[in-house]
């Protein structure tokens, strides 16, 4: 099932250059992020107003399909389509065919001829949104919404956009993650936004075992020294351990000895510059990755990025279904 043909924006892209699928941000040029995460800043309302709304997907209809957990990418696809005014489809894969030994390419003709427009995707295995989008028909948008630890593209822009709105550019930030970067498909695709609009140094902080493969995260600065990690950064992203995708746990330290060597909390951060915003993308163990008061701090974006992920969410809908006009 891995699809790793070189041309992935031949696949994301129409002929006429419109976005149909979103498979990576890898290869997304500065244009289309921007304007991405411009559409996104639209749907943005104060608290205390009610979130933007419109009709530009009424008549469509959008299938999640998430083939692996998830609370804030399925819940925040569910709201975006409903708020653009589609019909929302949550296939509940546990009690769908796919258990009797239906293929994923047969569940997605299945939706195909009930009409589906979008269908959004996660799962397990590296390649299979690319692999989908090669066999969907003309008037199907494929949206990746977390594949193996390969690629989590609309997590990554709701992380640029979460950054955008506390730092005036993004050229020049110093952006350190800290955790599993290994089996980290969020470590990926923010990698790969930031590269993309400037990022001045983007360092990574783990355990030997948890570091990425050499040739990953290029241009990146790697190092297992929190203290060294975290000097003057601009922003902070912590990362839970994947133990989904890690078969042996060798080498990782025991709770209390992960925290205190790579936790982020108040008094690591005192490392960063005192403007750092903190972020997580969620689920967090707190005590283990971040420190819980640090997480409910006044410098954590923690809750601000999950509501930036239904704008976001708005957003490559409402560019995925603009393409769909064209075709
Ligand atoms: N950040 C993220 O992908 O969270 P979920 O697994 O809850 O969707």
């Amino acid at each position: 099932m891995n699809d790793s043909t070189p041309d992935m924006q031949a696949l994301q892209f129409t002929s006429d250059g419109q976005l149909r699928h979103l498979l990576t941000l890898d290869g997304l040029d500065k244009p289309t992020l921007e304007s991405l995460l411009d559409e996104a800043a639209r749907f943005l309302t104060p608290v205390g107003e009610l979130p933007a709304r419109n009709t530009s997907l009424a008549g469509r209809t959008v299938a999640n399909l998430f083939f692996e957990p998830s609370t804030r990418t399925r819940a925040s696809f569910d709201l975006a389509g409903k708020r653009l005014g589609a019909d929302v489809l949550n296939l509940d894969v546990n009690t769908s065919s796919r258990k009797k030994g239906e293929s994923i390419l047969d569940t997605i003709y299945t939706l195909e001829a009930m009409r589906v427009d979008v269908m959004v995707v996660r799962d397990a295995s590296a390649g299979v949104p690319a692999y989908i989008a090669r066999h969907v028909k003309d008037h199907v948008s494929i949206l990746n919404a977390g594949e193996a630890e390969v690629s989590h593209p609309t997590q990554g822009l709701l992380d640029l956009l979460t950054i955008r709105n506390h730092k005036p550019e993004i050229e020049g930030l110093n952006v350190t993650i800290v955790g599993d970067i290994r089996h980290s498909r969020v470590a990926r695709s923010a990698a790969q936004g930031l590269r993309t609009l400037g990022v001045g140094e983007l360092r990574l902080v783990s355990p030997p075992p948890l570091a990425p493969e050499r040739g990953d995260f290029p241009g990146a600065i790697v190092t297992a020294d929190l203290e060294e990690g975290l000097a003057d950064a601009d922003v902070v992203m912590a990362l839970r351990i994947q133990r989904e995708r890690i078969g042996n746990l060798d080498g990782i330290p025991g709770i209390d000895e992960y925290f205190a060597t790579y936790g982020v909390s108040e008094d690591s951060m005192k490392a960063a510059r005192p403007d750092a915003i903190v972020m997580h993308p969620g689920p967090m163990n707190r005590g283990i990755e971040i420190e819980g008061s640090l997480a409910d701090s006044e410098r954590s974006v923690i809750t601000e990025q999950v509501t930036n992920g239904v704008a976001v969410r708005m957003a490559v809908l409402q560019r995925v279904v603009k393409s769909l006009e064209s075709r």
